[in-house]
């Protein structure tokens, strides 16, 4: 029977899917946890590495859909370390990086609960590297940012844009398949090229992994035409057009122009 000793949670990362991109500290720790607490982008085949007799608890988060508050998130992961439990919490890619990773650490920390860290291959990362996409390439990039693509319901997607429109830097949008078209326009508006390329990679290192290249201009149109489904990133600069599969002469037409400026902010 456990005692009144408070047990240890662990936020542990999953990386972007494929469950040979797991870390050995990981792969252990969700060995030896008395409990996962998992969200709905860790892959099956990750949770099948799961001893069967170890208690799983899915807190799966879709953009707009919620299934847990995060604040009851944060409750329950103090609870079952009050009971004296091992946690293993495990989320996508990895857990400091747009994940709420941090916000679930202070919340433990401030109940007094040991937490530990275990780093993942974060998106970005796993989707860039997996397609032979070098994000800091010599010539064609000085450096990378990862932004997000989402705010909360009730906030507006007011990013820097003057600071993001750098062409010497590869964006990386997390979250941003509702509201593309509207980043794609502001970057425009800020001064990036029309023309510059743009990867969408979605369920990168699954086997459900799609990339599709465009240009900024051309991004939201073939991304909805094609059905791009979620999680999906982009990756906007000039290291895609590195990538051996680019397509050439993709020029923005009066058309898309067009429909991009007919659409709106999406916010979700
Ligand atoms: C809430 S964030 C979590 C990020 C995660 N902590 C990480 O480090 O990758 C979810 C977003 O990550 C991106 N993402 C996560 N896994 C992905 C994958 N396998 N392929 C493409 N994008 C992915 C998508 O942009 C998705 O909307």
């Amino acid at each position: 029977m456990k005692d009144l000793i408070n047990g240890k949670v662990f936020l542990i990362g999953a990386g972007p899917g494929d469950p040979e991109l797991l870390t050995l500290r990981a792969l252990k720790l969700l060995q030896s946890a008395d409990v996962v607490v998992f969200d709905r982008l860790v892959s099956a085949e990750i949770m099948a590495l799961i001893p069967s007799k170890t208690r799983r608890i899915s807190v799966g988060k879709a953009a707009s859909n919620h299934s847990v508050p995060q604040e009851k998130i944060n409750q329950l992961l103090v609870e079952l370390a009050q009971e004296g439990l091992t946690v293993a919490r495990l989320k996508g890619g990895d857990p400091l990086i747009f994940g709420r990773g941090g916000e679930e650490a202070e919340c433990l920390r401030q109940a007094g609960i040991e937490v530990g860290f275990v780093p993942g291959i974060t998106a970005a990362q796993g989707a860039a590297c997996s397609a032979g996409l070098p994000l800091t390439q010599r010539g064609y990039a000085t450096g990378v940012r990862y932004v997000t693509g989402h705010r909360a319901a009730d906030q507006p997607l007011d990013l820097d844009w003057s600071s993001l429109a750098d062409e010497q830097t590869t964006l990386v949008v997390y979250m941003g398949a509702a509201n593309i078209a509207v980043i794609a326009r502001q970057l425009i508006a800020h001064g990036m090229p029309s023309d510059l390329p743009v990867m969408a990679i979605a369920a990168a290192t699954t086997p459900r992994e799609r990339r599709i290249t465009s240009t900024l201009a051309g991004i939201a149109i073939a991304t909805a035409l094609k059905a791009v489904e979620s999680p999906v990133l982009f990756v906007i600069g000039h290291v895609v057009s590195i990538y051996d599969d680019l397509p050439v002469g993709i020029a923005p037409t009066g058309l898309v122009q067009e429909i991009m400026r007919s659409i709106e902010v999406v916010h979700v």
